[in-house]
């Protein structure tokens, strides 16, 4: 099967009132654990690469290991993603390698780091959608700006610095025509989220849900949205690591979000934790060995424990199947005659 429309995957998900796990990949074996636990649980999938990975699996690498990917699963539904672009020349070389799917994070200026105002933020995303639909290929923007910092991409600070506001969010989806809209909800990325199990006080869910009743049609997104589980805290601190006591996203918080209308949740840190876990332990068991297929192939197997049950967790396990892909210009055809709408059905306040 062809690389699939994000947008179709979620217009998918909409309508079977399911969640996709949109998985990042820097390597061959993160993509490989990511299509074994797809295959097992029978499910689509988003596979995204941000800048730092494209840059250190170099573009091409890693875009033929995805082609491979779809070439070797027929059966298996994929977008590939540009994960957080930074401005309208990133999303460009992506949609020019033949990604199917991009994220213009207008939220945060070109460096990564300085949050850029609602104008600024809704003129790049206008760039990019009209650029990107064109050649058939999803657009998701972000308003409202996630706390943390990965890879020297984000604002700082906490979650609760720039949580969307609901008006805004509606105002922007009208005027930018994006398929999928990411919000800030009290989330960060990476492993330091929350200092002990959140509660509506830090993890803003109300608000989620005041966005989706404006924006009944519209697919959100939840970022920074790895459960960072206890378990595997522990398998890497058992074996020499060091992470500070932490907490992530619990699951059922995001089932209410899937209830709520996010159609895209993004996870990275979850497979980092259980990837270095299986590596350590090894390596800490076993120190007398060094070919790397005697840590990686245990690296993958966790990776891909992990997907499997976010598939199933998030709902999308046993939908690989339902739909037969659109080709990319049919639904660039779509979006030129206005047959696939961008523009968002409002509800009143
Ligand atoms: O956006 C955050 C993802 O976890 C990607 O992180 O920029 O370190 O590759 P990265
Ligand atoms: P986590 O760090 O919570 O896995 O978030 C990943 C993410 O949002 C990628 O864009
Ligand atoms: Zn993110």
């Amino acid at each position: 099967m062809p690389l699939v429309s994000m947008r179709q995957l979620l217009d998918e998900a909409a309508k079977g009132g399911y969640g996709v796990g949109a998985f990042n990949v820097n390597d061959m074996e993160q993509i490989q654990a990511i299509m074994m636990a797809a295959k097992e649980t029978k499910s689509p999938v988003i596979v995204q690469a941000s800048r730092g990975a494209r840059q250190f699996a170099e573009d091409l690498y890693l875009f033929r290991l995805i082609q491979a990917a779809a070439e070797l699963n027929p059966e298996i539904p994929i977008a590939m993603h540009q994960d957080h672009g930074n401005s309208f020349e990133t999303c460009k070389s992506a949609i020019e390698l033949g990604y199917t799917s991009v994220m213009m994070d207008g939220s945060l200026q070109a460096d990564g780091k300085t949050p850029s105002s609602f104008e600024e933020n809704v003129e790049v995303t206008r760039k990019v959608v009209d650029y990107a639909h064109e050649r058939g290929v999803t657009v998701e923007g972000e308003i409202g700006v996630l706390g943390g910092v990965e890879d020297g991409h984000g604002a700082g600070g906490s979650g609760l610095d720039h949580i969307t506001d609901p008006d805004q969010a509606v105002e922007f989806a009208e005027r930018t025509g994006v398929d999928a809209l990411a919000i800030a909800i009290g989330t960060s990325h990476g492993a330091y989220k929350f200092t002990k199990k959140p509660d509506g006080s830090v993890l803003k869910m109300d608000v989620l849900i005041a966005i989706h009743k404006r924006l009944p049609n519209t697919h959100l997104v939840m970022h920074g949205s790895s459960s960072v589980p206890k378990d595997l805290q522990d398998i890497v601190n058992k074996y020499g690591g060091n992470l500070k006591e932490t907490w992530g996203v619990p699951v059922e918080e995001i089932q209410l979000g899937i209830r709520n209308g996010v159609r895209k949740v993004n996870v990275d840190t979850d497979n980092r934790l259980a990837i270095t876990g299986a590596i350590r332990k090894v390596l800490w068991e076993t120190p007398e060995k060094f070919d790397p297929r005697d840590y990686m192939k245990p690296a993958r197997e966790a990776m891909k424990k992990v997907v499997a049950q976010r598939m199933v967790e998030f709902g999308q396990a046993g939908h690989g199947g339902d739909y037969a892909p659109i080709d990319i210009k049919e639904i660039a055809k779509g979006y030129a005659n206005g047959t696939l709408t961008t523009q968002p059905l409002v509800a009143a306040k």
